[in-house]
């Protein structure tokens, strides 16, 4: 199993590309089964969970092909991806698939609006909390569908079709929205969802939506309006950048005290975190490639801050915010409020010499002088992030192992990192 050793100290500067966003593009991948046409994607990103999902939809009957190399192409941008489902030839997503990724049960939506009945295993993913379905199911009803469950599949049925309808959610979930509006695109009359997650990549998926013949109102809003058609067309679209990874090398960079360019990132969705990220003290602008950070010798200031749907502090970049406050001048208080399980990070990061107190939904994290490195364990795909983060500053040597939940959300990693100056490597055995 790879593991990747970081030598802490050295600061990062240089230009790291950001890839095209994991969340973005996996909903993107399971829109593909709403038409029996090409959906060409631009600007995938090369990860696990890309792969496993492309097993999944494949196993539906969608063909895939991807460009191969060209001349003088950047190794780093992203592939394109062609998926073709001209018919659906199992409505059935197993338990082997399902259970190792979450994002893999949305298939519901476009299975139950395409071909009126799904049966779907309930998902895995990461260990970050219960993660219920019931937003799913009840918005699904609420289109008109049977739903009953039967030996840990979900077994959906709509045989007249499904029918527009208001939705309200007691709750944002950006799953349950993507998975409703996928339905309602080819439900007959109106749907309104009202309480839609606002995130960008929600927004991202509704574009392509509408670039296939859907009809959306409200994109990027939190009421969704939909007008049902009865198919859909093939379309070309290109992922939007990950944030999220943005927001992570934001983070490396402010914790090694570099100047670094985030190119093609996309500022303007991560207004939330660049306030708290400057109350840090850290310079942080919007520029015309992307994002520019630096910390020169400023001292990293405390925080107060807690996770909240977007618009708010994303709970994708808790973690990587935790690992940067290890080192701050006084304590900082990181409120999780979207996930319970989420603080996993905590002891592998105190393996490093972090001061971190757990405090229900609250962690209170006294920054250190010094942290040191350490054998730790990757447990989630955010938490093994904040590791290499800590592990870019820790003196000596951090090996992390357990990579693969790295590779789930993370394209190449170590050598955008090492492309900055990071000392890290992957030791593969
Ligand atoms: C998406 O997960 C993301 N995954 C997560 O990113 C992200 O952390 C999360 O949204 C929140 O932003 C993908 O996009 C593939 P939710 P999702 O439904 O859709 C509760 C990463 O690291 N809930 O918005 O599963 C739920 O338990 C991953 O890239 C219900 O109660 O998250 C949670 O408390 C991890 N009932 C809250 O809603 C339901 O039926 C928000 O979860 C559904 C959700």
């Amino acid at each position: 199993m790879d593991r990747i050793r970081i030598r802490g100290g050295n600061q990062l500067s240089g230009t790291i590309p950001i890839s095209g966003a994991k969340n973005a593009a996996l909903p993107l991948m399971i829109a593909s089964l709403l038409t029996d046409k090409t959906l060409t994607l631009r600007n995938v990103p090369r990860l696990a969970d890309v792969n496993l999902l492309l097993r999944i939809i494949r196993n539906h009957g969608a063909d895939m092909s991807m460009d191969g190399k060209r001349a003088g192409g950047d190794t780093l941008a992203g592939e394109t991806v062609h998926l073709t489902a001209a018919e659906i030839v199992d409505t059935v997503a197993p338990y082997q698939l399902v259970s190792k990724m979450r994002a893999s049960f949305w298939v519901l939506g476009p299975l139950l609006g395409r071909c009126h009945e799904a049966r779907v295993s309930l998902p895995g993913g990461c260990a970050i909390g219960t993660r219920p379905v019931d937003l799913y199911l009840m918005a699904l009803e609420k289109l008109g569908a049977g739903i009953s469950l039967d030996g840990g599949y979900v077994v959906a049925k709509a045989p007249g079709g499904l029918v527009g309808n208001r939705i309200v959610f007691p709750k944002v979930s950006v799953g349950a929205t993507h998975t409703a509006l996928m339905a309602a695109v080819l439900a007959k009359g109106e749907t309104v969802i009202e309480n839609a997650a606002r995130e960008p990549e929600v927004a991202d998926v509704a574009e392509c939506l509408v670039k296939m013949g859907a009809r959306i109102e409200g994109i990027g809003s939190s009421t969704l309006t939909i007008s049902g058609v009865d198919r859909l067309h093939g379309a070309t679209h290109d992922v939007l950048p990950d944030r999220i990874e943005t927001g992570t090398y934001a983070i490396a960079a402010a914790m090694t005290g570099g100047d670094v360019l985030l190119k093609g990132a996309r500022p303007d969705q991560l207004d939330a975190f660049q306030q708290v990220m400057r109350e840090a003290g850290i310079d942080i602008k919007a520029c015309d490639e992307g994002m520019r950070i630096k910390r020169n010798g400023s001292r990293l200031l405390p925080i107060s801050v807690e996770t909240r749907p977007y618009p708010g502090f994303p709970t994708d970049l808790q973690a990587q915010l935790m690992g940067l406050m290890t080192k701050a001048d006084g304590v900082s208080t990181i409120r999780e409020t979207i996930f319970e399980n989420r603080f996993m990070h905590v002891q592998e990061l105190a393996r490093l010499g972090a001061d971190i107190t757990l405090q229900g939904d609250t962690a209170l994290v006294k920054g250190v002088d010094r942290l040191v490195g350490a054998e730790v364990m990757a447990t989630d795909l955010r938490a093994s992030v904040s590791l290499v983060i800590a592990g870019l500053v820790a003196e000596g040597d951090t090996i992390l192992n357990r990579v693969y939940h790295l590779d789930r959300g993370f394209e190449t990693l170590e050598t955008k990192l090492a492309n900055c100056g990071a000392d890290v490597e992957r030791l593969s055995d």
